[in-house]
């Protein structure tokens, strides 16, 4: 496996598909719904999957491909791509600016590649097995370096809230509002693969999701490793990828205080899956 091979293809396509992605983003949309009433999809979601299919099948005939919109393409082939071609498609149908491409090879359970791309920022997020992990912005390239923050007080954390949050009692609302009596702040961005871009970045110290999807992490988890942090599913447990999961990233100092707290909301009965 030429690793610098991959990295190159997939940044340049993650590029490609983000750009397609921001040249839609002021158009008209025509949006549909999935799995729930606010489970969006919209033209460009399609458009995106089908632009990066073709470049990475055309670079890697004989991988796997996992998209979000319909690709499965998996065989018997170890090397499989995961892929999310509008990571904050309710964000992107709103005109709310935060969403991004998200690419990932895996090799069985083991991450090789990932890239996460923000066409509204120009910040390209990218690591590669063993090699770290970089951000290349309008102001040049740097290392990604998780945050020190070592207490939940001085740390501002992300999360989501699931499709079926409407119907579900897994509704992460229990764990919402433990975290805010406890941490400095915060954030519900709308892009599971920007947050795990930012704790790698150190820009967000910790991250607690449930019910994502492989295509939502695979990339974020690479990064998250890379930058020095540590993901594990919500129990503690050691990752697995799967095609939905539970799961923390944070920068490492603060995962076992993070456990702990969601430890104590389904300790209370709360729902955990
Ligand atoms: C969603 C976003 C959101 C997260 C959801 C994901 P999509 O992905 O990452 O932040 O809370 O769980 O499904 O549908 O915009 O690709
Ligand atoms: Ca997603
Ligand atoms: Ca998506």
């Amino acid at each position: 496996m030429n690793l610098d091979h991959v990295m190159a293809v997939a940044e340049e396509t993650a590029r490609a598909a983000g750009t397609l992605l921001l040249d839609g983003f002021g158009r008209e949309k025509e949006i549909h719904t999935k799995s729930s009433a606010v489970d969006f999809v919209t033209q460009f979601d399609l458009a995106a999957e089908a632009l990066i299919l073709a470049r990475l099948q055309a670079a890697f005939p004989d991988h796997g491909f996992i998209g979000e919109e319909g690709t499965d393409e998996t065989g018997s082939q170890p090397y499989v791509w995961y892929i999310d071609p509008l990571d904050g498609t309710n964000n992107y149908a709103h005109g709310f600016p935060v969403f991004c491409v998200s690419l990932a090879l895996y090799e069985g359970q083991r991450p090789l590649a990932a890239v996460v791309y923000d066409p509204t920022r120009d910040e390209c997020f990218s690591a590669a097995a063993g090699r770290g992990a970089w951000l290349r912005g309008p102001s040049g390239m740097s290392a990604l370096r998780v945050s020190a923050a070592d207490t939940l007080v001085n740390s501002l954390l992300a999360t989501g809230f699931p499709y079926d949050a409407h119907t579900s009692s897994l509704d992460n609302g229990a764990y919402v509002a433990r975290f805010i009596k406890h941490a400095f702040g915060l954030r519900r961005a709308g892009s599971a693969a920007l947050d795990m871009a930012y704790v790698a970045a150190g820009r967000l110290d910790g991250y607690w999701e449930f019910k994502v999807s492989a295509w939502d992490v695979a990339a974020g988890i690479l990064l998250v490793q890379e930058a020095g942090g540590t993901v594990t599913l919500i129990d503690g447990r050691p990752l697995e990828l799967a095609r939905q999961l539970h799961l923390v990233a944070s920068n490492g100092r603060i995962h076992a205080n993070m456990l702990a707290i969601i430890d104590e909301i389904a300790a209370a009965d709360q729902p955990t899956g």
